[in-house]
């Protein structure tokens, strides 16, 4: 489950009504999320990016520094590009594009090698995750877990 303290309020809303619009799947949150109303998710968005968290640790510390590498820099000869330049020097993220410092290693992994098969489910209809996706393709299970565990440190 992710850490919502701290997140974007846009990036947030967005995933709610994705839920709701099942572009995003998710054996639970559809329930959650389709029974709020839309002043509810607004003010529910605007609650979380209002907290302010600490990270909670636990990732494998000797890949940080990989971690930070793949983050500011991207990995060159691929077509991966530095997650900074979208979710932010402090990856702190900006509207649309979602906070990771602080998330959960293990969600990171998850959600990134699982993308296609949860996000951007209603082909009529794309929405924002379309920008993550070739991304998330392109890294290798030990280069998530690298960028993962350097975020996941970060206030
Ligand atoms: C071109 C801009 C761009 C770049 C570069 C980028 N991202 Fe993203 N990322 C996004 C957008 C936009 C989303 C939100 C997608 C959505 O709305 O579903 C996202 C979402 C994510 C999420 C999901 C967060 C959550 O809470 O579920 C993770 C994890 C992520 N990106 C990791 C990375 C990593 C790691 C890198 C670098 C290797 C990276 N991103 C580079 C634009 C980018």
């Amino acid at each position: 489950m992710p850490r919502l303290a701290g997140q974007q309020s846009e990036y947030l809303e967005n995933q709610l009504r994705a839920f709701i619009e099942r572009r995003r799947t998710n054996p639970v949150m559809f329930n959650v999320a389709h029974v709020l109303t839309p002043s509810m998710l607004t003010a529910l968005a605007k609650h979380f990016m209002d907290l302010n968290p600490k990270p909670l640790g636990g990732a494998p510390k000797e890949l940080v520094a990989a971690g930070k590498q793949i983050y500011e820099e991207g990995v060159p000869g691929t077509d991966i590009p530095a997650c900074a330049s979208c979710h932010g020097p402090e990856a702190k993220g900006a509207e649309a594009f979602p906070r990771l410092a602080g998330q959960l290693h293990d969600y990171m992994l998850r959600k990134l090698v699982s993308w296609s098969k949860e996000r951007g489910q209603d082909l009529a209809n794309p929405d924002t995750s379309a920008i993550m996706a070739p991304i998330a393709h392109n890294l290798t299970e030990s280069q998530i877990k690298a960028v993962a565990a350097y975020v996941s440190y970060l206030e």
